[in-house]
């Protein structure tokens, strides 16, 4: 490696530049780090760029230069100003409200369409794979922009820790607008075969079984591919080919058989530790790390726990008319704080909203939460981070003896 120039080492340490606002012939003055401990080295550049004093001076001896470059009328220039303002910086997001539409949501409302999360949606064909409504589902601002891409038909990965409400977003989204949902977790033994297709033998007869890729393409249903940060590469390649809106699938193994979209086909992928989740993949063992080319034909969302608010309003929905709003508060305190400890690194675990969910049911049969605590908490965490979520539920819950 090249060894850096006296004027690199000298601008890495560069501590601050003094000039002279009215009088252009005063120069400038530089000071930097020398690289002798506890010294600076000090510079004056004439205004014809001449360097004509260099030398390198104790503190004591920087102060009264400093001093004495005051006292001359030179002042700092601040280094880390920031640099001119482009031309359109003041504009841009003007013109960018200006072509950014207000009411998208209120677009006339056609027969075929239901209002989901504030956001008309066209419904779908029904049939059996439509997944019950959820009549405590809140759909939280947080969707807003998923729904939008749902109608623009892009493809959408839901990042986020497990039990934040990915997949049911997508599932809810489907319940209300009668969508078929196909789902395929690529944690486990899912093959190339069981997501492309296969052939096989029946009667005597060799038949081409359709995978649940190919079935949700020509039947207009939803994908959702569950954990795709698990997925081998064999399937990522085939994912790859349809991520472009309107792209076709290639069943190499029928023959080179091409498979269309239909217009209602839409494609989901969920994962725990991609993008701006990967900092926590030491919790996710066996995620693989997804690679930008795939990463950018995705809209990637980054959904979090609910809000306090929005948690303790799923309580209540859930639990409608057996927890009273206070209640439904404080569980949602209780949430809140675990989730600070883990940011905190203070629990390895995660406190999804599907643990709090279990915890309140078990509770309101059991009428003891420290019993419920037992098998939809404690027992799934380590005796040191159960002893932790204990002493945040006695601050929020003074428990009979
Ligand atoms: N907005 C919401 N309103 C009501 N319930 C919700 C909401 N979001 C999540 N839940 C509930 O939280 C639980 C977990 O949600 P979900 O299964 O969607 O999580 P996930 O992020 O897909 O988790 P994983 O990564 O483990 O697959 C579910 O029981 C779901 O109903
Ligand atoms: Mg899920």
């Amino acid at each position: 490696m090249n060894e850096p120039t006296e004027k690199q080492v000298h601008d890495q340490s560069l501590l601050g530049i003094y000039d002279h606002p009215t009088d252009v012939t005063a120069g400038q003055w530089s000071v930097s780090r020398s690289d002798r401990p506890h010294m600076y080295r000090i510079a004056h550049r004439r205004s014809s760029g001449e360097m004509h004093i260099d030398t390198v001076v104790d503190l004591d001896n920087l102060e009264s230069k400093l001093q004495k470059w005051r006292r001359e009328g030179f002042v700092r220039h601040e280094t880390d100003m920031p640099k001119k303002e482009p031309a359109h910086r003041a504009t841009f997001m003007k013109d960018l409200r200006a072509s950014t539409p207000s009411d998208r949501a209120t677009a006339p409302l056609s027969a075929g369409t239901a209002i989901v999360g504030g956001v008309p949606m066209p419904l779908g064909a029904s049939g059996p794979l439509v997944p019950p409504v959820n009549p405590a589902y809140l759909f939280a601002a947080r969707s807003e922009n998923v729904l939008f891409d749902i109608l623009e038909n892009r493809r959408i990965m839901l990042i986020g820790h497990t039990g934040t409400g990915k997949t049911s977003l997508i599932e809810q989204v489907a319940a209300h607008t009668n969508q078929g949902v196909l789902r395929s977790n690529m944690n486990g033994q899912t093959t190339v075969g069981d997501f492309v297709g296969f052939w096989t033998v029946k009667g005597g007869e060799t038949i081409w079984v359709d995978g649940v890729l190919p079935t949700a393409m020509r039947e207009g249903l939803w994908l959702i591919v569950d954990e795709v940060d698990f997925a081998e590469p064999a399937i990522l390649a085939v994912l790859t080919a349809v991520l472009e809106p309107g792209g076709r699938l290639l069943l190499k193994e029928k023959g080179n058989e091409i498979v269309a979209p239909h217009p209602s086909f839409r494609l989901f992928a969920t994962a725990n530790a991609v993008g701006s989740m990967g900092q926590y993949r030491h919790l996710y063992q066996g995620a693989n790390l997804m690679n930008e080319a795939f990463l950018d034909r995705w809209r990637v969302y980054h959904i979090d726990y609910l809000s306090r608010e929005d948690e303790a309003r799923v309580l209540e929905r859930t639990f409608s008319g057996r927890i009273s709003p206070e209640m439904a508060q404080t569980l949602a305190s209780i949430a809140a704080e675990c989730r600070e400890a883990f940011i905190r690194e203070d629990l390895a675990s995660a406190f999804s909203t599907r643990r709090l969910l279990d915890w309140t049911e078990l509770m309101l049969r059991t009428g003891n939460p420290e019993t419920a605590a037992g098998p939809t908490i404690y027992s799934k965490i380590s005796a040191e981070d159960a002893a932790l979520v204990r002493s945040i539920i006695q601050h929020h819950i003074a428990l009979d003896d």
